[in-house]
């Protein structure tokens, strides 16, 4: 069976081809290269000895769009990651990040619903909830105003493609909201790959690990959390990968109870900053320079999900434990510094 995964050579999408490739489908990625590596795919190739048929096309021309689907007509599921995803760039390009992320859903949408099996698994993020009330979150947590323009454009995506389930009774689909996935495939063939300073935790801690940053500034100290540090809920990504195909079966051998479903993809555990730092240092025997610095503009407190709907409906649950996710990222980090 024939499966399209947009955004195919990014860090999510490239773990979600190899386990796809594993489970026995057959893979089309679509990727414009904008913030991914052609590299990536010799990297899948490796890991599964199968190279997916890889298609550069950017989704914001729609033309382009509508000619891929009518050479692929055979797809029976989409798994759509391809979009902008850094937070601080949102801010500052909000229009960027509504074509970019909303305006290739459209068109993707649009050509989906012309095929004959309309299977789509979207890759949304917890970021919706912004700072729960409650926790751990769950899936009928209120969505509240996005902090950002990309939370926003997951928040959009999901009512758009709520809206189109209500009057195409041919399309199912899955929206997967993503706690904070870290990691890298155990072979280390791929991984995370941050392009200039990284936004995100993990990568500076491998980056400072390795020594290509001084060290990590933790952004604040004074939360109300146990050590003070900001809490999340740390996902290997190849749990998360895991999960994509999963959800996939799902909807392919119609055991969704409605049309659109909704799961969010977690641990179910938090950790602080320090918690990840001494994981880091467990796993790689060394001590990370870090310093205790200003909280960091839009961060909230804590978030880890409630993972009772993915275990019990979806069936799935994570295997992998943070040590796992950091001991694999510092893995691929020193894997790629010393090529
Ligand atoms: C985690 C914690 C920081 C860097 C974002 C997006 C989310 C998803 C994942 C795309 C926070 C602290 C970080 C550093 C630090 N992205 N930190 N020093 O902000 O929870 O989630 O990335 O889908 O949508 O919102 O992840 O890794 O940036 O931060 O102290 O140098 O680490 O303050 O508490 P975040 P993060």
């Amino acid at each position: 069976m024939k499966i399209l995964v947009t955004g195919g050579l990014g860090f999510i999408g490239s773990h979600t081809v190899v386990e796809l490739q594993n489970k026995g489908f057959e893979v089309v990625i679509i990727d414009n290269l904008s913030n991914s590596s052609i590299d990536v795919l010799d990297g899948i190739t490796t890991i599964t000895g199968v190279k997916p048929h890889f298609e550069k096309i950017d989704l914001k021309e729609k033309a382009d769009v509508v000619q891929f689907f009518e050479k692929h007509k055979d797809i029976v599921g989409v798994i759509h990651f391809a979009a902008s995803k850094a937070v601080g760039e949102s801010v500052k390009e909000p229009l960027m990040y509504y074509e970019n992320n909303i305006g290739t859903l459209v068109y993707m949408l649009q050509a989906v619903s012309k095929l004959e099996k309309q299977n789509f698994i979207f890759s949304s993020s917890c970021t919706v909830y912004g700072q729960a009330d409650e926790l751990p979150i769950t899936e009928n947590a209120p969505v509240k105003p996005a902090e950002s323009p990309y939370g926003n454009t997951k928040q959009i995506g999901e009512e758009i493609i709520r809206d189109t389930c209500k009057v195409n009774d041919k399309l199912k689909s899955i929206a997967l909201r993503y706690f904070n996935p870290i990691g890298a495939h155990p072979s280390a063939e791929i991984g995370e790959l941050p392009i200039g300073v990284p936004q995100n935790l993990v990568p500076y801690i491998t980056q400072t690990g390795i020594g290509m940053r001084e060290q990590l500034s933790v952004f604040g100290g004074d939360y109300e959390t146990p050590d003070g540090t900001c809490v999340r809920d740390y996902i290997h990504v190849v749990d998360l990968a895991k999960a994509h195909v999963i959800a996939l079966e799902r909807l392919l051998e119609d055991k969704n109870l409605e049309n659109y479903e909704v799961f969010n993809l977690g641990t179910g555990k938090g950790s602080s900053v320090l918690e990840a730092i001494h994981s880091f240092d467990r796993v790689s025997g060394k001590k990370l320079k870090y310093q205790i610095v200003g909280r960091r503009e839009g961060d909230i407190t804590a978030a880890y999900a409630d993972t009772t709907r993915a275990n019990d409906v979806l069936g799935w649950k994570t295997e992998l434990s943070l040590d796992d996710a950091m001991a694999s990222a510092w893995k691929w980090e020193q894997k790629i510094r010393n090529k």
